[in-house]
């Protein structure tokens, strides 16, 4: 625990020091769960959405982007249920006088007993060496069984009293599991209470007149509300998918943990739009697809779980996170959810306007079932940022800290180091610059010994450096070091936006 701790606070004073995230008006000691991305952020940031818009709207005929405004017409929040129900059941412990979701203090508890599986696995890996199976080992072992057990009795009553609104039970069950207070320990607890997450705000100049409005919880309503218009205008045919990214607000009560809980976030979302009754085959495709687009970036096979939803909310008939394992441990990353044809009824009966698909074939018209992919852009940048921060035990004995983040979404793809700061070398060296800036972002250093250099690269994840040396100037070539195995060749000045443009290559990521 300690061990994963540490290496959080890593992630965050690393994303400080090299210019990747800062804490939103750190001046005046900054705006819990708020942050800012700083100059490396907003360029890993953005090739991150880009990553998922290109595989999305580019990669798919049938799927087309928009890109809607974060204020909406307040009847929206009201048809889509946000009003009534977009809540999270709190509970305050009356000792420390500190507010907790209750369900996220179940769900720890429960990532503790996880915690006891892991070490139960890794004893007996140690113990049975090659030929420990751990697929087998934790189906068949009584302690692993018995730990499983408890979390999935655990869980499920945690889903059906969230689900039949039994605030009470869910009390009773953190009394029973005697959970204490994560500060004080203390386990003197208030009921629990549900508390709504949206923001409000006003659209108008005078008091009298001016409207409430909220500031979107989710991108998504933005989708349903221009369903007809893209439909028509784009003349799309079912299936059919809207994709768009852009901010959501909410008023997150625990909200910890760096970037994964946000109150200003931004949210990467699709809503395919589908025939009634190919629902659920459209909904495990999209479970496939989505995961292999998390695994076309390396971070890792094992890091991904999915996780199917007890609890479902209001609007969906089946719902799973994508897991990834976080430096605290699995938590969601992304949602893949069944919502039916909830939105769209709901912004019929509430707008009176006809939110429809004719169906030509069966000579028909009616609302079409939706499966929503749903990830959190900023979660998204924490899970590729943390999972890329390594500290590496080097063949000399040294160590060095190298920001392996894959090359496609690095914020500079290439440095460019004169080997020394004279005999015409930085000419050279900017002359490079100057012809590869057309292709991607590029960066020069001249400052310090070119080792110091290297390492000053791999801890800001520039995946490739290029130096230029006295042999450059007889025949123009350079070396081109690789940040993850550090290995160097020779190659021709010519031959360098080849092999960068090859390594970055989209088709190459995408179809890993
Ligand atoms: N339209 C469906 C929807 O919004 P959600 O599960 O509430 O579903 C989807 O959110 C994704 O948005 C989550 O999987 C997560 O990645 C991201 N997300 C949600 N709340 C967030 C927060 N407070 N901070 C950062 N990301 C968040």
């Amino acid at each position: 625990m300690a061990k994963q701790e540490d290496k959080f606070k890593k992630v965050i004073s690393h994303a400080k020091e090299y210019g990747y995230i800062f804490q939103s008006s750190e001046i005046y000691d900054g705006l819990s769960a708020v942050y800012d991305y700083a100059q490396n952020g907003v360029e890993l940031k953005k090739n991150i959405r880009e990553y998922w818009w290109k595989s999305m709207v580019q990669m798919n005929e049938n799927i087309v982007g928009i890109d809607t405004a974060i204020f909406m017409h307040p009847t929206t929040w009201k048809a889509s249920g946000h009003v009534d129900a977009f809540s999270d059941p709190l509970i305050d412990n009356k000792d420390s006088n500190k507010r907790y979701r209750a369900d996220v203090l179940i769900e720890d508890y429960c990532a503790k007993i996880e915690k006891k599986i892991d070490k139960e696995v890794a004893k007996a890996a140690k113990r049975f060496g090659d030929s420990f199976n751990k697929d087998e080992f934790i189906t068949t072992n009584g302690r692993v069984l018995g730990y499983q057990e408890k979390i999935n009795t655990i869980l499920s009553r945690l889903g059906k009293s969230l689900e039949k609104e039994d605030l009470a039970d869910v009390k009773l069950l953190i009394e029973e599991l005697e959970i204490g207070c994560p500060l004080s320990g203390s386990k003197n607890w208030t009921d629990v209470k549900q508390f709504n997450l949206m923001f409000g705000t006003k659209l108008g100049a005078d008091a009298a007149s001016a409207m409430d409005l909220y500031l979107r919880p989710e991108t998504a309503q933005g989708i349903f509300v221009n369903f007809a218009n893209v439909q028509k205008t784009g003349r799309m045919k079912l299936p059919f998918g809207i994709a768009q990214t852009g901010k959501a607000f909410r008023n997150e009560i625990v909200a910890r943990q760096f970037i994964f809980r946000m109150r200003e976030f931004e949210q990467m979302e699709m809503q395919f739009f589908v025939k009634p009754g190919t629902d659920s085959k459209w909904f495990n495709t999209w479970k496939e697809n989505r995961l292999k687009w998390h695994h076309s970036l390396g971070l890792g096979i094992d890091n991904y779980r999915f996780h199917d939803h007890e609890k479902l909310a209001h609007y969906a008939n089946a719902a799973t996170d994508i897991e990834f394992k976080f430096p605290f441990g699995f938590k969601e990353l992304e949602g893949i959810h069944s919502r039916t044809d909830f939105d769209l009824k709901a912004h019929e009966e509430h707008s009176g306007k006809k939110l429809r698909f004719f169906d030509h074939e069966s000579n028909s018209s009616y609302v079409p079932y939706v499966i929503e992919t749903s990830i959190g852009l900023d979660r998204m940048f924490l899970a590729v940022f943390s999972n890329s921060l390594i500290e590496e035990e080097l063949e000399d004995g040294k160590s060095r800290i190298v920001l392996k983040l894959p090359a496609i979404l690095a914020p500079n793809k290439v440095a460019i180091l004169p080997l020394l700061k004279k005999d015409g070398l930085p000419e050279i060296a900017h002359e490079i610059v100057n012809d590869l800036k057309y292709d991607f972002n590029v960066t020069y250093d001249e400052k310090d010994a070119v080792g110091r250099r290297y390492r000053r690269q791999d801890a800001n994840g520039t995946p490739f450096c290029i130096t230029v040396d006295h042999q450059t100037k007889e025949d123009n070539t350079v070396t081109i070091r690789y940040r993850d195995t550090m290995k160097q060749e020779r190659i021709a000045i010519a031959d360098i936006s080849g092999i960068i443009n090859d390594e970055i290559s989209f088709k190459k990521w995408i179809n890993k």
